[in-house]
């Protein structure tokens, strides 16, 4: 992580920055392209608010969280912002568990659950909440200006209800039939995800080795697809990187790793300093934390448990969860996903706002001083 002073920043001419394409921005209701990945806990009400003071778009990541949750943590993003913001939400199907793999797994992770002292595996469960009605019903309430999806998109239906409601709706695709899937299910904006990018990835195809293209790649591949707006994420983390995303046919970003170097990022201190050291080489696609490819820093979960079997997403995460838990109890890493993505060395410590403003002036360098189109 690199540690940056007041003065490394050039003073900030934000208000003269034209972007090549405004249709985001427009539809977004934002004034800079950029938009906050949806982190979990990572990403609690402060950031989302600072992020969103701030121009650009901060979302709260409820995939994960309880329904009461996810009311008490709009109702701090509101107190905080009156700025447009976006709510995340997971849209995996239930998990398909075989009981001999399982067995497999939970035989594999009881030599760690005894050096933990955790005693027995347990059987697996469902331990995530899936996109249901009560969260529908959540959103067509609360109204946000945007609504993303990760693990694919519900129903045309369900999508055209919340478009109804006023809101965005924005999905994740890591592939370009995924990306021409969730347009014709009605997604208004794409976000178009790397093989770079830190946590989970959004595939929704299933099979081995589905959806493992470069930012690079995909993203050019994705904006000839579809004729929605596209949303670049993985790997960027500085102007340079916002610049070659419109380079490539984005209308904006969507950054996830660089937002944890913020103090307004919920991190515990392990994990930050884990962040910090790190370099390009240390991160780890794996399976093995929640069943889904994720982008994790290395440790010594991924480095020992590389070839490990696991059972489908999100009940992996059911057998790892404890050990997860234990770790961080006594601020260890070992057994904790520590999502990051391949930019991880060029994270920033920063306030939000002053790195989305530093984000913006670092873009004017390198973009076309007329818009494209
Ligand atoms: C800590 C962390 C947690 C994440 N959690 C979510 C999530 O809950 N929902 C989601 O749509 N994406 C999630 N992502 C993925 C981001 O949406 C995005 O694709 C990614 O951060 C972009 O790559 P970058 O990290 O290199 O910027 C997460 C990413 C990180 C780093």
């Amino acid at each position: 992580m690199t540690k940056t002073s007041g003065e490394a920043l050039q003073k900030p001419q934000t208000d003269e920055i034209r972007w090549p394409r405004s249709g985001l921005l427009d539809l977004l209701g934002i004034t800079h392209p950029i938009i906050q990945a949806p982190m979990g806990q990572h990403a609690g009400p402060a950031l989302v608010a600072a992020v969103s003071n701030a121009g650009a778009l901060g979302s709260l990541g409820c995939g994960p969280m309880s329904i009461g949750s996810t009311q008490r943590r709009i109702a701090q993003v509101r107190r905080a912002s009156a700025r447009p913001f976006n709510l995340n939400f997971f849209a995996h199907p239930a998990p398909l568990v075989d009981s001999d793999t399982a067995d497999l797994v939970r035989a594999r992770l009881a030599f760690y659950y005894g050096l933990l002292g955790l005693g027995a595996v347990p059987r697996p469960t469902d331990p995530l909440p899936r996109f249901d009605e009560k969260r529908l019903q959540l959103i067509l309430t609360t109204r946000p200006r945007a609504v993303s999806f990760h693990f694919g998109m519900p129903p045309a239906a369900t999508v055209a209800r919340i478009k109804q409601a006023g809101c965005v709706v924005m999905g994740s695709a890591t592939t370009v039939t995924e990306a021409r899937a969730l347009e014709e299910q009605g997604a208004d904006a794409i976000i178009a995800q790397g093989i770079e990018a830190g946590g989970p990835r959004g595939t929704f195809t299933r099979g081995d080795g589905v959806g493992l293209i470069g930012t690079m790649a995909l993203v050019p591949q994705v904006a000839d697809a579809v004729r929605v707006p596209v949303i670049a994420a993985g790997g960027i983390a500085d102007g340079r990187a916002i610049a070659a995303a419109f380079a490539l046919g984005a209308s904006g970003v969507q950054i996830g790793t660089a937002f944890l170097g913020c103090q307004e990022a919920v991190v515990p201190a392990p994990y930050r300093e884990a962040l910090r050291q790190a370099s390009d080489d240390d991160t780890r696609l794996t399976r093995v934390f929640t069943g889904q490819p994720a982008r994790t820093l290395r440790n010594r979960m991924t480095d020992e448990l590389a070839d490990a079997e696991v059972i489908d997403f999100p009940a992996q995460l059911s057998l790892t969860r404890a050990l997860a838990k234990a770790c961080a109890k006594s601020a260890r890493t070992d057994f904790v996903p520590l999502w990051a993505g391949q930019a991880v060395p060029l994270v920033r410590s920063l306030p939000a706002a002053a790195l989305i403003e530093a984000l913006v002036t670092e873009s004017r360098a390198w973009l076309p001083r007329h818009p494209v189109h």
